[in-house]
């Protein structure tokens, strides 16, 4: 990963060209979902539930980036499914495969994610800047059930540590 945040204020955080994680990126050998209710906790939960699951994978050394994307990731359909009338949990999935880490989260609102230009000294505007400058892909879709999901992957370049099976 390289390139600097504070020096990117123009940077425009565009999702990658393929909205769809999909069949391009390879065979998920390890899945993980947390689903956790509209609240403030979500977001500290999910980076905790995040930072355990690297480390079980072996992939500590995305660990940094990865926790910032799903913070701001979580921070944001938190944001979005707040408001809402029904209240739907927010749902993040975790996903390697041998070279990848796929971060998605989902939540109910169907409205897309929208990056916008903001001042070098703004508070806000920055979350989908960061999510772009730390993953290598990322961008959006609509699953068929409803509402939308965000995603963004990372180049992990090493395979994920295989579970031992259950009573081994
Ligand atoms: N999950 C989401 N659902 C709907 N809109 C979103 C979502 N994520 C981001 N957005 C929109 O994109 C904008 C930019 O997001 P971001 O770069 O994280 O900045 P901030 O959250 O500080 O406004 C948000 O203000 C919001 O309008
Ligand atoms: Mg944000």
């Amino acid at each position: 990963m390289s390139g600097s945040i504070s020096a990117a204020s123009n940077y425009r955080a565009r999702p990658s060209a393929n909205p769809r994680p999909g069949p391009g990126i390879g065979h998920w050998r390890l899945t993980s979902k947390l689903e956790l209710g509209p609240l403030p906790s979500a977001v500290p939960c999910a980076r905790l539930h995040a930072k355990h699951i690297f480390w079980e994978w072996d992939l500590a050394h995305v660990t940094n980036d990865a926790e910032l994307i799903v913070s701001e990731l979580m921070t944001n359909a938190l944001k979005a499914a707040r408001p809402l009338p029904d209240i739907h949990p927010i749902t993040l999935y975790l996903q390697a495969s041998d070279e990848h880490l796929m971060i998605q989260v989902w939540d109910a609102l169907s409205a897309a994610p929208a990056p916008r230009p903001h001042a070098i000294d703004a508070e806000t505007g920055r979350g989908l800047e960061i999510v772009s400058l730390l993953s290598d892909r990322w961008g959006f879709y609509h699953p068929v059930g409803g509402g939308k999901v965000v995603w963004a992957a990372l180049v992990t370049g090493t395979a994920p540590r295989a579970l031992p099976d259950a009573g081994a």
